[in-house]
Parts: structure tokens; C-alpha cells; sequence
């Protein structure tokens, strides 16, 4: 596409940025609705992150995605943080406003409950409790998202206790945090299982855990998506659990931001996701 002078521009803030998926993604959606702009990647060392952000409006880009280690750095060089940004500690999505000032967003909450209510719309956040494996910062998302949906009890397990239980202080709602050796017996009586650790992920061991005591009508979803489908996922897909893989986050995370930067509302679609899946 050759880009007009007025070509709206975003992209992708991270060190190293070579491993994000989302150029690709955004490109995508680009050309699906021949928008004349472009989306590219930002390699930006930490130490110039602050400068690269406050340089968004000057440069004229429309706003950027922010990404690993830049994520909570980010917070501190917006004009503007939403709400939901705040309460995660974390931004991913910059937008640059029509009066040059910045508004840091956090698009991952979104992309986690948009992600399951597509795959499985027929869970429902009111079915039961839900746990939690892992106190990262993708389990900050997830637990902001299972609040907000309205999900009655929230079981937060973390190899690292205390981790869970800062998670835990810090957000209140109706999290409780279990110790980590109780992970099999906090199945029982579950709607809703979410492993957010790293366990499963390609080259790490599975996730140790065994699934007998869930309910087989709970549904299991894995935030990990490099493999698309973990262990935990094949084990619980074999009981007959519903399954979500870990891509749907990935993909709806990024629709707020689009939208923002490029006026149109853009759709996950299985042509997407083929196309997404064939650079992992
Ligand atoms: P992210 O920000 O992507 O969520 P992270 O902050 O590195 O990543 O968190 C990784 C999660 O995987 C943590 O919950 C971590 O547990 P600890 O807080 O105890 O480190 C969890 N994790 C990593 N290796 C694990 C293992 N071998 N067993 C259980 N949990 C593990």
C-alpha cells in the first residue's frame, strides 16, 4: 500500500519488538479495509521510553501498542490513564487525542472476556467460581476482567503466595487466594479455569496439575498460545471440557486500539486467525 500524506499512523513499542505478532496483525486489518495507514514496530530501549512516548504527538502518530518491558513504565508518561489501566498497573494501548495529549488504556481485560464470550458464548460469568493460576501480569487482566463480568468468587493460586496475595489486596472484589498445593481441590464445584503461569508454554513442563475434581462442564482457557494448544487444554479437551485458546486474547486485545487510531471497528475473523497462527 503506498501511504498519502495523510496516512494515519501507530505501532508497536517494545525491546526487543521483533517478536510481536501485532504488525502483522494490524497490517491485516489494514489491507481488509484498505485504509490508507500504517502500523509498524517501535524498537525502543527502556531507558528511551518516556522520550518515545511523549514524541507521539510531535511525530504525528495516532498512538502505538506498548509491550513487554514497557507496560508499566507507560503509566507514568501519560497525560490520562483509564480506569481499568490504573487498577492493572499497566498500559498497552496509547491514544493520542485530537488536542496532542496522551490517554494510556489497558486493552487486555477486554481482549480476555471478548475472547471467551466469541468461542464459548454460552458461558456465563455468574455460573460459579473461578480460579486462577498465577499472579503475573497477565493474571492482573484476567482477574480485572472476572470481576468486572460479575464472576461470584474468584480462587487465585500463585506458586508464589505472596505475590497472590498483593494481587489480591491491591484489587479486593471477590478474590481469595488458596495456597498453591491446594490447586486440585480448588477445581471443585468451578465454572472456570484460567491458567495464566508460564507452565505449558513451548519449552517450559507442562502445568502440574490433574483435573479430576473439575466439573467437566467448566470451561478451560490458557493464555499461553505458543502451543495454540498446551497440555492443560488436550486434558481438558479430552474430558470434554469447552476449551478457549490463548490466540482469541491476543487478537481481541487489539480491536479498541484500531478502532481509536483508524476509525473502523475491526473483526476477528478465522481468516485472521489462520493468518495470525502461520507466523507462530
Ligand atoms: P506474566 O507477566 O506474563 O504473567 P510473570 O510475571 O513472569 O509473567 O508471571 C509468570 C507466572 O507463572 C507467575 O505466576 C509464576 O509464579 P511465581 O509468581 O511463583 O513466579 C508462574 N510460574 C512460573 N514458573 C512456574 C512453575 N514452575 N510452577 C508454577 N508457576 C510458575
Amino acid at each position: 500500500m503506498i501511504l498519502t500524506a495523510k496516512a494515519k499512523v501507530a505501532g508497536v513499542m517494545g525491546w526487543p519488538v521483533g517478536h510481536s505478532r501485532s504488525p502483522r496483525l494490524h497490517g491485516w486489518w489494514l489491507d481488509q479495509y484498505g485504509i490508507d495507514g500504517a502500523y509498524i514496530p517501535l524498537a525502543v530501549p527502556p531507558d528511551r521510553v518516556i522520550d518515545a512516548i511523549r514524541a507521539l504527538p510531535a511525530l504525528g502518530l495516532r498512538g502505538a501498542n506498548v509491550t513487554v518491558p514497557h507496560k508499566e513504565a507507560a503509566l507514568r508518561a501519560c497525560d490520562r490513564v483509564d480506569p481499568v489501566a490504573k487498577r492493572i498497573g499497566a498500559v498497552n494501548t496509547l491514544v493520542v487525542a485530537e488536542d496532542g495529549t496522551i490517554e494510556g488504556r489497558n486493552t487486555d481485560a477486554f481482549g480476555f472476556m471478548a475472547s471467551l464470550k466469541a468461542d464459548q458464548p454460552a458461558w456465563r460469568a455468574e455460573a460459579g467460581p473461578a480460579v486462577v493460576l498465577g499472579a503475573g501480569g497477565a493474571s492482573r487482566a484476567v482477574l480485572v476482567a472476572l470481576t468486572d463480568a460479575g464472576v461470584p468468587e474468584i480462587r487465585l493460586l500463585n506458586r508464589t503466595a505472596a505475590r497472590a496475595e498483593q494481587l489480591a489486596a491491591e484489587l479486593g472484589g471477590p478474590i481469595r487466594v488458596m495456597p498453591w498445593e491446594e490447586r486440585e481441590a480448588a477445581l471443585s464445584g468451578a465454572a472456570l479455569l484460567v491458567n495464566t503461569t508460564t507452565q505449558g508454554m513451548g519449552g517450559e513442563p507442562a502445568l502440574d496439575l490433574h483435573l479430576e475434581r473439575l466439573p467437566v462442564t467448566a470451561l478451560v482457557t490458557d493464555i499461553v498460545y505458543i502451543p495454540l494448544h498446551t497440555p492443560l487444554l488436550t486434558a481438558a479437551a479430552a474430558r470434554g471440557n469447552p476449551i478457549v485458546d490463548g490466540l482469541g486474547m491476543l487478537l481481541h486485545q487489539a480491536r479498541p486500539g484500531f478502532e481509536a487510531w483508524f476509525g473502523q471497528v475491526p473483526e476477528v475473523t478465522p481468516e485472521l486467525r489462520r493468518f495470525v497462527l502461520e507466523s507462530l
